[in-house]
């Protein structure tokens, strides 16, 4: 177990990760297909990795894709491909993820965003193992061997519609399920020294950061709500960041870290964590609805101004219009995406700001439209822990363009 978990940089003495792991390498060998569930941040996307190398499929194609990153529109031609003229843009034939992954493994990461209408084929291809390429009504062979994970509560989305029971129970022949850091007693310590050295290497920093006793404890009974991906960031913005290599516990609620605490701070909060309301809580919301308020307010200066400038509405409008190249997963073409008004990434101001009268906002070219949506989404990210449904939430936009705006951005989470 050690070796394995060395091998693909895994680190942690819970039991129950160990178990998942070891799940991992009994069932590789079979080809049975793996539902790989747990909260977001906790580490699922090495176990297919773990999975497809301990098969005899090894040697052959692996191919992960993040099911939420693409377009609806697209998905089916996407995962099974497409004869030519199959539709307007559709100029040659496609092959498609699950052609391309025939003999190897095909990991469909986030699942649960895939639309019903794909559902529905999926289902197909795994109880047959045929599947129909967009506009051809001839089957198609694949041995494709099909690991998923997901985030999302299943058994919920089953009861809301939005995800197949038949095709649930089909995924889950095995269920690998990976504890929250919450849960895993002493990991998070564990953790941070692997990212604190981690960061030091990549940096050529000379000597790494580390926990005083203290913060030690700070740090284990922290509830980490964003799991390792929000321990791994605040590792390394500390590593970065702080003048002392070591963390004192003030240093860590300077970043939301406070013992016995899942520190929810920002809107979130507001929109209904289980925190009980504390003075200090109070205070925090009231500071960032202000700041809200000031940027609405902020914003409708700007466009006023720009009206008054003789730029008419449809030229303030097409300012914040901006095609950029996305680039998903492993081969996808490139597509073109038009970004939204500037009301869709409006979000609350960090509570350290100064607030900027509305003619900085306008005259500071750092806060052009594309900036500002740029800098919201990654604040809205920090703010929710990384966890993605819930920046989407805060965003007001669905978790779907908020992947399309990480990766068009380059957001590195
Ligand atoms: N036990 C671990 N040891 C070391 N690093 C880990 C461990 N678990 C997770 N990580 C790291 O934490 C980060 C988040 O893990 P990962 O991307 O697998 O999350 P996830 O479960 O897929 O989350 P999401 O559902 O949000 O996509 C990655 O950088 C991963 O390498
Ligand atoms: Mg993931």
């Amino acid at each position: 177990m050690q070796t394995l978990m060395n091998r693909y940089g895994i680190v942690g003495r819970n039991e129950a990760l160990r178990e998942a792991l070891a799940t991992a390498v009994l069932v590789a060998p079979t080809d049975l297909s793996v539902l790989i569930q747990g909260e977001s941040g906790v580490g699922k996307e090495v176990i297919p990795r773990v999975i497809h190398d301990h098969s005899k499929r090894r040697g052959k194609t692996y191919i992960a894709i993040n099911c939420g990153s693409i377009p609806e529109g697209t998905i089916d031609s996407e995962l099974f491909g497409h004869e030519k003229g199959a539709f307007t843009s559709a100029i040659g034939e496609h092959e498609g993820y699950f052609g391309a992954a025939d003999g190897g493994t095909l990991f469909l990461d986030e699942v649960g965003e895939l639309p019903l209408s794909t559902q529905a084929r999926l289902l197909r291809v795994l109880e047959t193992g045929e599947y129909l390429r967009v506009g051809s009504s001839t089957p198609r062979k694949t041995n494709a061997r099909i690991v998923a994970a997901t985030n999302v509560d299943i058994p919920n989305a089953i009861k809301q519609g939005r995800f197949r029971e038949d095709l649930y129970y089909r995924l889950c022949t095995i269920n690998i399920k990976i504890p929250p850091l919450r849960e895993r007693q002493g990991d998070a310590v564990l953790l941070f020294k692997k990212f604190a050295l981690d960061t030091a290497q990549r940096y050529n920093i000379p000597e790494p950061i580390r926990l005083t006793p203290e913060a030690e404890a700070v740090v284990n009974s922290y509830k980490w709500p964003g799991n390792i991906r929000q321990l791994r960031n605040i590792t390394e913005q500390l590593s970065i960041l702080s003048e002392s290599r070591s963390i004192t516990p003030e240093m860590l609620a300077k970043h939301g870290i406070t013992p016995n605490s899942d520190a929810d701070t920002g809107i979130a909060t507001i929109a209904g964590s289980n925190r009980s309301g504390t003075q200090h809580d109070y205070e925090q919301e009231i500071k960032i609805l202000a700041h809200a308020v000031f940027e609405l307010r902020s914003e409708v200066q700007e466009l006023k101004k720009k009206l008054r400038g003789g730029e008419s509405w449809h030229d303030a409008q097409a300012g914040t219009t901006m095609p950029v190249p996305i680039n998903t997963q492993k081969g996808t073409s490139p597509i073109a995406h038009t970004y939204h008004s500037l009301s869709e990434g409006r979000n609350a101001q960090p509570l350290d700001m100064d607030i900027p009268t509305a003619e900085e906002i306008v005259d500071d070219d750092t806060l052009n439209i594309g900036n500002m949506e740029k800098r919201n989404i990654l604040l809205a990210l920090q703010r929710n822990h990384y966890r993605r449904k819930l920046a989407a939430e805060e965003l007001g936009i669905s978790e779907r363009t908020l992947y399309r705006k990480i990766k068009a951005y380059g957001i590195d989470e």
